[in-house]
């Protein structure tokens, strides 16, 4: 943390890498945090004291109460979405309105829009994205057409914006013959959630963070999804639809590049991918599905099973590159505890071509793999580095050689506590 500078925390595969417990961790160290990019399609999960929460469109720097949270103008928010997530906070004891500040600049996800992500996910057959149905991508290609609606459009003729948007989309849903939905309950618990949202102060996030810099405050901006799920540098048509990446805090939270101080790149022990979309580490046997149970690898937004496969350095050297990534953070050490030999796939093989660079398509490709000795040891009890296994050790450093980048933070069991910083 550096005084009047912007640290970066950001999922470096395809998401669920841990963002929401290693923000929670980092907290006390920042004045501001912010969330940049997406929406209620991020499910951040947070583990103290014997209470869980899952947050999607909340910053997770929300349960230290002394600090102040910002959802970007990079966002995209559902507000029943959001009065729900804010009053089981509010339940738990948490203050939010005073905290938590929103983006006037930040565009509404309407239920229209996810009717559309329905109906647009229907219409792939089977090239799916396997979207999180919340409308997201409907939303993102409203904002790019000039035709979304910001959440500083609830202060001024709201029904009537409202109306044109949701006019336009039920043609498109007629053109697509897509009719068999019915959002007269959800639209009326969504329509409470824009007064809802009046509560807030909504403003001009970007102003007001740059203010924070000059004081010297210090913000941390924390990543949704994963650097290969980017619009631009993700498995694309295989991807969500805002900038995940380093570029989108800056264009996500209205930040100059040279705000931008430490990028943390977080990533897992292993790989995991839900949806659809190219995944050349994928296990489809025993060792995925062991994977799969020991690391609870379901989705915390969707429920669905994530898909499971060893580390691949190819994505990581990709997206490390991509970000500038200065130091990373191995999360879910623990779930590997127990095989004899782990797994590293160091490079993409496919028709005789072997490569170590990201390929413009990885459809297709197949991993290659070095073999390492596993640890055979329980880590989620360990809170110092000198405490580590020899072969767990070797582990990280055999990571940190090949990815040419320390890992400080290595974390072995969901609890805040259990966050190692070497
Ligand atoms: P996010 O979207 O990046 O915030 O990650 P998710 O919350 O979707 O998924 C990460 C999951 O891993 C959550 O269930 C966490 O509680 C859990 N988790 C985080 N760190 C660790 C760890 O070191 N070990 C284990 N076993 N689980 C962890
Ligand atoms: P967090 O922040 C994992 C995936 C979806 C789908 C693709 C597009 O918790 O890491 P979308 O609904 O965004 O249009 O879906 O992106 N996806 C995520 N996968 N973690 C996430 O967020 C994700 N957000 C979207 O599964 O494949
Ligand atoms: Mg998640």
């Amino acid at each position: 943390m550096t005084k009047g500078k912007v640290d970066a925390l950001l999922g470096i595969v395809f998401g669920d890498e841990g963002k929401g417990k290693v923000v929670d961790f980092f907290t006390p160290k920042y004045d501001v945090v912010a969330r940049f990019a997406g929406g209620p399609n991020a499910g951040h999960t947070i583990i103290f004291e014997g209470k869980k929460f899952v947050l999607r469109s909340i910053p997770s720097g929300i349960f230290d109460e002394g600090k102040l949270n910002i959802i970007g103008n990079g966002c995209v928010i559902a507000p029943d979405l959001f009065m729900a997530e804010a009053h089981e906070l509010e339940v738990a004891g948490y203050s939010l309105t005073e905290r938590l500040h929103i983006s006037r600049r930040a565009h509404l996800i309407l239920p229209t829009h996810r009717v559309l992500d329905r109906a647009y996910e229907a219409a792939k057959g089977k090239a799916k994205v396997g979207t999180t149905g919340k409308g997201i991508g409907p939303t993102y290609s409203d904002k790019a057409a000039r035709i979304g609606l910001r959440v500083g459009d609830i202060l001024h003729d709201f029904e009537n914006k409202y109306a044109i948007l949701k006019a336009r989309h039920e043609q498109i849903l007629r053109d697509l013959h897509f009719t068999d939905y019915d959002i007269a309950e959800e639209e009326a618990r969504w329509m409470e959630g824009v007064e809802y949202m009046k509560k807030f102060q909504l403003t001009d996030t970007e102003v007001e963070i740059n203010r924070y810099l000059r004081e010297g405050k210090s913000v941390l901006a924390e990543g949704a999804q994963g650097s290969l799920l980017d619009i631009d540098h993700g498995t694309y048509p295989f991807v969500s639809s805002s900038s995940t990446t380093a570029g989108g805090v800056c264009t996500g939270l209205g930040v100059a590049p040279s705000s931008i101080d430490r990028v943390f790149g977080i990533f897992k022990a292993y790989s995991t991918r839900v949806g659809a979309g190219p995944f050349p580490v994928e296990l489809f046997d025993e060792t995925g599905e062991e994977i799969r149970r020991i690391g609870n690898e379901f989705g915390a937004v969707t429920g669905r099973n994530r898909r499971c496969g060893w580390i691949d350095l190819v994505a990581l050297k990709y997206a490390i590159m991509i970000n500038g990534v200065t130091d990373l953070v191995m999360m879910k050490s623990d779930v590997l505890d127990s095989f004899e030999t782990i797994k590293v796939c160091t490079a993409y093989t496919k028709d005789g071509i072997t490569t170590t660079d990201m390929p413009y398509d990885t459809e297709g490709w197949q991993a290659v793999y070095e073999e390492l000795p596993g640890w055979k040891t329980p880590l989620d009890k360990l809170r110092r580095e000198s405490d580590f296994p020899p072969a767990f050790t070797a582990y990280i450093n055999y990571l940190e050689q090949a990815l040419e980048t320390p890992i400080k933070i290595v974390s072995v069991s969901p609890d805040r506590e259990a966050t190692i910083i070497r």
